[in-house]
């Protein structure tokens, strides 16, 4: 079958996808995005994560086709998606324009056309594969990194490549919803993502840190 989204502010199509076939593949080994991990594939350890029609969910429990005509944010979207966050855009996910989630404002989302293509400068046609592999995230200068990714950096939370990615969606997507999260409310929100390593408190430092810069800034 044909699947149809858009991904990272992109509409992408993959062909060929078998039904059984899970929306962390069709990102990966179709779409050549490979920031959302593969590690235990059964749900459990979050690395997988990213926000499906602004929602954070495990794609590697979401079937492929069940993300037909839907908005997807990956770790390799996170930048922009913050970006167009913190300028008002309706970066929420919602195919909705009434319906925007954070800092977004209902006036801006409503000039946005709803997959997001106004800003991710792709045609309704979509990209083909090849171009989709040769896409970079824009974030290439460490300036241009999420608010969430700098925290990370600064505070020493960027342990592996596993967790990692799970971990920054998961966090950014918290501090969208409540920008003064509890000890607890930190610990709530990243409970399905899992190390199984080193630990996190230098991850609650990170979530902390994001916390009090973007109070600061207000
Ligand atoms: S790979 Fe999806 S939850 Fe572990
Ligand atoms: S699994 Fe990534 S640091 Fe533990």
């Amino acid at each position: 079958m044909r699947v149809n989204l858009t991904v990272n502010g992109r509409p992408q199509t993959a062909d060929d996808v078998w039904e059984g076939e899970s929306l962390l593949y069709v990102l990966r080994e179709r779409l050549g995005l490979p920031g959302s991990k593969n590690a235990c594939e059964q749900g459990e350890c979050g690395s997988c994560t990213v926000r499906l029609d602004g929602v954070p969910v495990c794609a590697c429990l979401v079937a492929a086709g069940q993300a037909e005509g839907r908005e997807v944010v990956t770790v390799e979207g996170l930048a922009d998606f913050a970006r167009r966050r913190a300028e008002g855009g309706c970066a929420g996910g919602s195919r909705d324009p009434g319906d925007c989630s954070g800092a977004a404002a209902d006036a801006a989302c409503a000039s946005e056309t709803p997959s997001g293509a106004a800003s991710g400068g792709a045609t309704a046609a979509g990209v083909g594969l090849d171009q989709a592999r040769a896409w970079r995230p824009k974030p290439a200068d460490p300036a241009e990194l999420a608010p969430i990714q700098k925290a990370f950096i600064d505070a020493g939370a960027v342990q592996c490549g596993f967790c990692t990615p799970g971990l920054l969606v998961a966090a950014d997507e918290l501090l969208e919803r409540n920008a003064e999260p509890s000890d607890a409310d930190i610990r709530e929100a990243l409970s399905g993502n899992l190390c199984r390593c080193t630990g996190y408190e230098k991850i609650l430092d990170a979530v902390r840190l994001a916390a009090a810069r973007a109070e600061r800034a207000v």
